[in-house]
């Protein structure tokens, strides 16, 4: 994985974090924050496509598939009981009563979805940073290396 898709996906969780946590934040923040996260993670899937479809694992599929629904679910629930954003545009959605326990339930498998995530692919993230650590420590074997040879001429 390269560095700046490292840094993204850092970033992404980060502002997803806050982003699922509205009584932290407050509700009008949450909308702004919860589409953020929302385009992020859409960002996120588009630049991980070549994984969603190189390995068939079943399991790995249907957590993807889990992941996907209940992201969509969020963020089209949480549109629907918006009363920032929408009224912002000028729209008002009828139907809370369905669309508000819809919104809680869909971000809490969400957030179960992605706990079996990011363990599963913590390995691919260790790996990155031992890689990371080992090219720093050839980096600065090779400038002592180079400061010895010139304080020996
Ligand atoms: C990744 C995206 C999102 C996550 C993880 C998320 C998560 C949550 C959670 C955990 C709650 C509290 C639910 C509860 O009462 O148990 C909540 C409430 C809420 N969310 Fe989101 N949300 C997301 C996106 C959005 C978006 C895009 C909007 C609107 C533009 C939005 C609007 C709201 C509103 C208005 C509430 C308060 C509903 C109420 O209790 O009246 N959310 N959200």
């Amino acid at each position: 994985m390269r560095k700046p898709k490292m840094i993204f996906d850092i970033a992404m969780l980060a502002v997803y974090l806050v982003a699922a946590n509205p009584a932290v934040t407050g509700i009008p923040l949450h909308e702004y924050l919860g589409l953020g996260a929302f385009l992020a993670m859409v960002l996120h899937i588009t630049l991980s496509a070549g994984g969603l479809t190189g390995r068939g694992h079943g399991g790995r599929l249907a957590l993807n598939a889990v992941l996907l629904v209940s992201l969509a679910v969020c963020a089209v629930s949480g549109v629907m009981v918006s009363g920032t954003v929408l009224p912002a545009l000028g729209l008002y959605e009828t139907g809370y009563f369905f669309w508000d326990p819809l919104h809680a339930l869909s971000a809490k498998v969400l957030l179960a979805a992605l706990l079996v995530h990011l363990v599963l692919r913590s390995p691919v993230a260790w790996a990155w940073i031992r890689r990371q650590r080992a090219r720093a420590s050839a980096a600065e074997g090779a400038i002592a290396r180079e400061d010895a040879t010139a304080e020996r001429a």
